[in-house]
């Protein structure tokens, strides 16, 4: 997917930014309010973009932050902007190339759904995740996405849509709830919490389904 992101760095990161000046973002609303209270422990975010949230993170007085996304544009971008270019790495869900049991927090922002096979991103995470370490989602509803209109790839199902007033247009594997709490899932993860939240950046197709979706789990294990 990062080929997707690579040509349009930019054009993401400025809309975003200007689309949310005086907006509330949930999904943003949602991984603040369940930050960790300690301020040494060692976060990740996960497909973290231009990395608006590591510097936010960073902001706030978490010590040791890290981003990483498969996009080699939007990693340069995010140095680019950013006083700590030793935060960010080129890497994916699939494989961070972080060592394991080295992740008090994994932190995921709309990036987890472009990964086509979750269970590989779950895996991934479990081994870099210390026990007890926590995992917040933030991401595209499977519940709004099934009534998107599908296109079926060799891939598998995807659909497309339009983001920040139709500036940037995205495309993502469908997936189901099922496949987001998989038995792999499952397997590593206790999970704590889950919510759904409307988003004013996606139109949805119907009104009573929410367009975003959010869950906090801990790593399984001793
Ligand atoms: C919608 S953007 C979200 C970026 C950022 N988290 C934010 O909230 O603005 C999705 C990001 O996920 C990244 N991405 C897609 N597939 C990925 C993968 N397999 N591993 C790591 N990052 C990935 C893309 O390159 C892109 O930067």
């Amino acid at each position: 997917m990062s080929e997707q992101y690579d040509p349009i760095a930019g054009l993401y990161t400025n809309a975003q930014k200007e689309f949310f000046q005086g907006k509330l973002d949930p999904a943003r609303g949602f991984i603040y309010t369940h930050l960790p209270r300690q301020n040494d422990v060692q976060i990740l975010d996960l497909g973290c973009g231009a990395g608006t949230d590591v510097e936010s993170l960073l902001n706030l007085g978490y010590q040791n932050v890290k981003g990483i996304d498969s996009s080699a544009e939007q990693i340069a971008l995010a140095q680019s902007q950013s006083s700590r270019h030793e935060c960010f790495n080129v890497g994916s869900f699939e494989a961070t190339g972080m060592p394991d049991k080295s992740v008090d927090l994994i932190v995921c922002r709309y990036s987890l759904f472009h990964v086509r096979n979750l269970d590989a991103a779950y895996t991934e995470m479990a081994r870099i995740l210390r026990p007890g370490g926590k995992l917040i989602i933030a991401d595209s509803n499977p519940k709004a996405d099934a009534l998107e209109d599908r296109e079926d790839t060799p891939d598998g199902p995807r659909i497309s849509y339009a983001l920040y007033d139709g500036k940037v247009k995205v495309h993502k594997p469908l997936h189901t709830q099922e496949e987001f709490l998989s038995e792999t899932f499952l397997k590593f993860f206790k999970v704590d919490e889950t919510a759904e939240f409307q988003s004013p950046d996606r139109i949805s197709r119907s009104s009573a389904i929410p367009v975003g979706m959010a869950i906090t789990a801990i790593r399984k294990g001793e």
